[in-house]
């Protein structure tokens, strides 16, 4: 797909079986396992445009479908996007409403393609807030694409990192209460069994953490997971995040000296 396409009004597929120049552009042993996505700057995207907030929101969902198709092509293994945060349940009814409707549009008009392309879906975030519909449809997402072998996309929907750590720091707890663990057995093994009631729980941790839309904070995402993540911050409006951008970021990462606290990679 080339850059132009995605600003048509069409809903033509983002996948594409020509010859990959972006992924034959990348440096594949210096690639990210996990990146972790804010997909911040819809409404700032809208407002500069004199256009309603909720285009921003439908132009930034043009733009996830991108993504997807990229990381499909550069062969990530995981890409965890930032849809809808714990705390975005504060907004005015109506955006919040205009959210969740085109979050079940893209969940009934995108599924069948990313299945069509292996893609395997997840979602992570506490489900109890959303409507039975969507929590329908997700499921739906997720049996139909459980045994696909492509991209791991998890989206976070209703998701704060917070909520995350407590559920996990629960499921500890009742899990020594039951006696399956004690307190002060080796702590690899109590750290193992929160991890694994972490809602990324059989996933590498971050990688690669990218923002749009020129803050520079974490806003509650993955907090536990992106202890050792290299952070990328660009100005660039969720809206616009095109392959030039991705690539960008990609090449900035394969620069990184990654250290993990050790002295050398
Ligand atoms: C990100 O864009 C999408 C969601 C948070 C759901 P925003 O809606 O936060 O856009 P800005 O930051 O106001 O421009
Ligand atoms: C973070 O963006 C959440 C998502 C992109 C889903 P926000 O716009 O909600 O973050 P803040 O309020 O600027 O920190
Ligand atoms: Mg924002």
């Amino acid at each position: 797909m080339n850059v132009s396409s995605s600003h048509s009004t069409t809903e033509s597929s983002d996948f594409t079986t020509a010859p990959d120049s972006f992924a034959l552009s990348l440096d594949r042993g210096r690639l990210p396992r996990h990146i972790a996505v804010v997909m911040d700057g819809n409404g700032r995207w809208a407002k500069a445009r004199h256009l309603p907030r909720s285009i921003g929101h439908q132009r930034g969902r043009r733009a996830v479908r991108r993504l997807i198709e990229l990381a499909s092509r550069a062969q990530i293994p995981v890409l965890t996007l930032f849809a809808f945060s714990s705390e975005n349940w504060s907004r005015p009814p109506e955006e919040v409403e205009a959210l969740m409707g085109l979050f079940a549009y893209a969940l009934e008009r995108d599924m069948d393609e990313l299945h069509a392309h292996a893609v395997r879906i997840r979602f992570i975030g506490d489900r109890e807030p959303l409507s039975a519909r969507i929590r329908t449809l997700m499921i739906q997402a997720e049996q139909q694409t459980e045994y696909n072998t492509g991209l791991n996309l998890l989206i976070a929907v209703s998701y704060g990192g917070q909520w995350d750590i407590l559920h996990a720091a629960k499921q500890l707890a009742s899990a020594v209460l039951e006696g399956v663990i004690r307190l002060d057995d080796d702590p690899a093994a109590l750290r193992l069994v929160f991890e694994q009631n972490l809602s990324t729980a059989t996933y590498p941790p971050v990688d690669l953490f990218i923002r749009t839309g020129g803050e520079q904070r974490v806003s509650n995402f993955l907090l536990w997971q992106l202890a050792y993540a290299e952070l990328y911050f660009t100005d660039c409006l969720w809206p616009g995040f095109d392959e030039a951008h991705f690539r960008d970021a990609l090449q900035w990462y394969a620069a990184r000296e990654r250290r993990f606290g050790g002295l050398d990679e």
